[in-house]
């Protein structure tokens, strides 16, 4: 049987076809479908609003498209297999309405790059991530029965002046994205090959969008980047050319702490939270500012990758075990109810059975509420696949990784334990998967909780009970309604 860890990590690498109350004066068929991280998704909105200009409503019945498009994940090599796979139901379709046509996006777009429109013979039209501007140009290149390819990676580029549609949405929660690209280089990643060199929105931007989100109704944002610690404003350009700013440019400067200030501020009663962070670029500002706030969520994903000091070195994460454990300490002295999640990867180049342990004890100083966990996947073109040989067999890494996963879901199950009995505001998402006469929503630290639905309607916060838990769900009844309505 699959465990709630496994099902997570599965979810993460399923597709979902997506789509948005459409515009009656439009006349051709797209059909857009996710794969990857949240980014992806929220890149896929910004999609489907440059193409309803271009005269496209989506559709989710992939056999009536004019336009196929699938937003790729290159992170591991099971993420782009999957996509392969979609190709070739995609293709089967293809061959009874020779009309369509198919775009790849995303990722595995700018790792291949023209190289696709070679290896899959029926994809029409490659676009990286940063290029979606492009896409009506590129969409009347393939109108004209040619290929269409654009790959450029951008030094401004973040989509900030694009209202993205919400694509299936609850109404209650949205992802808003306040920077693209990273800079940190981890040895195993293809993130900054793919997405590029990191950069900021500008945040005047953020705040539009969020005041937006809010009159329409929604609850709950949250704020999206590969690094959002890093975010840093100084009027725009990358990230690393800061030293370059003038001193008004750095006076006025905006970090990561001062975003999540300006965005508490602005709408006190919407639920802000953020993903992902590095341990390396999280300050005691930021952690502060979550303090403050009370609408700012309870829960840091705080991906660590291995518990083994050398192995960290190897990775070129610019933290060290103790350096983590200081910053576990500081949050939790802070924040004493903040939950904490990981990314981890096993059988990491050189990992020795030693550094296995060490992760394992470090997973049991921290006990995360939350995990994703995975087998070291080589990626072509990393500071990993040129310099180190991927040399800890298959076997051994699907051990430590059930050995990992096994201890998360003992950690989680104690962490939703110390729920029971307490009572929490939880924001109502929707009807529980398990049961129609339930209500599915989330506490302050992102874990989900069901309980009868009586009267109440889904946007509300609601103070809900806790009376008993899984370890990955707590289970309770409402007392009443939160005075934050
Ligand atoms: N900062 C990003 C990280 C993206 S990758 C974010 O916003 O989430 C997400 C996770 O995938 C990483 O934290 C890492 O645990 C895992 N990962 C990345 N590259 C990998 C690889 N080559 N093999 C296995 N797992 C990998
Ligand atoms: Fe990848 Fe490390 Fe950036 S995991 S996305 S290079 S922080």
């Amino acid at each position: 049987m699959q465990n709630d860890t496994e099902k997570i990590i599965d979810e993460k690498v399923q597709g979902t076809a997506l789509s948005l109350e459409n515009n009656s004066k439009n006349t051709r068929k797209l059909y857009i479908e996710s794969y990857g991280c949240q980014m992806n998704f929220s890149d896929s909105e910004i999609v489907a609003s440059i193409l309803a200009k271009e005269g496209f409503n989506t559709t989710q019945k992939l056999e009536e498209a004019d336009l196929v498009l699938v937003n790729t994940c290159s992170i591991r090599e099971k993420a782009e297999q999957t996509v392969r796979k979609r190709l070739e139901k995609y293709n089967a379709v293809k061959r009874t309405n020779p009309g369509m046509k198919v775009g790849v996006l995303g990722c595995m777009a700018e790792r291949l790059k023209s190289k696709f429109l070679e290896e899959e013979k029926m994809v029409d039209m490659v676009v990286g991530p940063d290029a979606y501007k492009d896409l009506p140009n590129l969409i009347k290149e393939i109108d004209e029965g040619r290929n269409a390819v654009n790959v450029i990676l951008s030094k401004d580029e973040t989509y900030g002046d694009v209202a993205p549609v919400r694509l299936n949405s609850n109404g209650v929660s949205a992802f808003v994205s306040i920077t693209r690209g990273c800079d940190n280089m981890c040895t195993f990643c293809v993130v900054p090959f793919t997405r590029g060199r990191e950069r900021s929105r500008d945040p005047q931007s953020i705040i539009d969008e969020v005041n937006d989100l809010w009159d329409r109704g929604f609850k709950e944002i949250t704020l999206l980047g590969q690094n959002v610690d890093s975010y840093l404003w100084y009027g725009g350009g990358l990230k690393k050319d800061f030293d370059k700013a003038t001193d008004m440019q750095k006076a006025t400067s905006v970090n990561f702490a001062k975003l999540l200030e300006l965005v508490a501020l602005a709408q006190p009663k919407m639920r802000i939270r953020f993903s992902t962070s590095n341990p390396q670029d999280m300050t005691l500002d930021v952690i502060d500012t979550m303090a403050k706030f009370d609408n700012i969520c309870k829960y840091i994903h705080l991906p660590v990758q291995s518990g083994s000091d050398r192995i960290l070195k190897e990775m070129n994460r610019l933290h060290t075990r103790q350096e983590y454990f200081t910053l576990i300490d500081n949050i939790k002295a802070r924040i004493p109810d903040c939950a904490i999640s990981q990314d981890m990867i096993t059988g990491f180049p050189t990992e020795t059975e030693e550094d296995h342990q060490d992760t394992l004890s470090l997973m049991e100083y921290v006990k995360y509420d939350f995990g994703f966990m995975f087998a070291y996947s080589e990626r072509p073109g990393t500071l990993a696949a040129r310099k180190l040989e991927d040399d800890v067999p298959e076997a051994i890494k699907k051990r430590r990784l059930t050995e990992i996963i096994n201890l998360q879901q003992e950690h989680a199950l104690y962490r939703t334990q110390q729920h029971v009995g307490k009572t929490e505001e939880v924001l109502i998402e929707g009807t529980s998967k398990k049961s129609d006469a339930h209500w599915m929503g989330r506490n302050s630290q992102n874990t989900v909780v069901v309980f009868p639905k009586e009267d109440y309607k889904v946007g509300q916060f609601v103070n809900v009970k806790i009376n008993d838990c899984t370890s990955a769900t707590l289970i309770g009844e409402a007392v009443s309604l939160s005075k934050n309505n």
